[in-house]
């Protein structure tokens, strides 16, 4: 099993779901993270930090969500390592309140100075 980020994160990316990760399983990218399910160990301390509510048990993904096990397991491959929070973007608010905001998922890595 492993847990998965999903679209409420696209544009949000608060990242204080890092800092609590035992694990270090989070990867960043240009407007979104995905865990690594090689690293997740399961311990669901970076549910509640999430204030978008992205984060998921693999098993608990909602229905319009589940392409997004495979896209964190994707994407977690191709993304570096993020273990430290830093500053949601400017617009994150914004976001927050988007529910439909896939098409805007970047599949970049995170772009220097962020
Ligand atoms: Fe990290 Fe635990 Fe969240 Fe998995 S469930 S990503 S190990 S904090
Ligand atoms: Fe994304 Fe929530 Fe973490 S918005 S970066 S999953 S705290």
């Amino acid at each position: 099993m492993t847990f998965v980020v999903t679209e409420a994160c696209i544009k949000c990316k608060y990242t204080d779901c890092v800092d609590v990760c035992p694990t270090d399983a989070f990867r960043e990218g240009a407007n979104m993270l995905v865990i690594e399910p090689d690293d997740c160990i399961d311990c669901a301390l970076c549910v509640p930090e999430c204030p978008v509510n992205a984060i998921f048990a693999e098993e608990d993904v909602p229905s319009d969500q589940t392409t997004f096990v495979a896209e964190n397991a994707a994407l977690a491959r191709q993304w570096p390592t993020i273990t430290r929070k830093k500053p949601a973007p400017a617009d994150a608010d914004d976001w927050a309140r988007v529910q439909d905001k896939r098409d805007q998922l970047d599949r970049r890595g995170p772009r220097e100075g962020d």
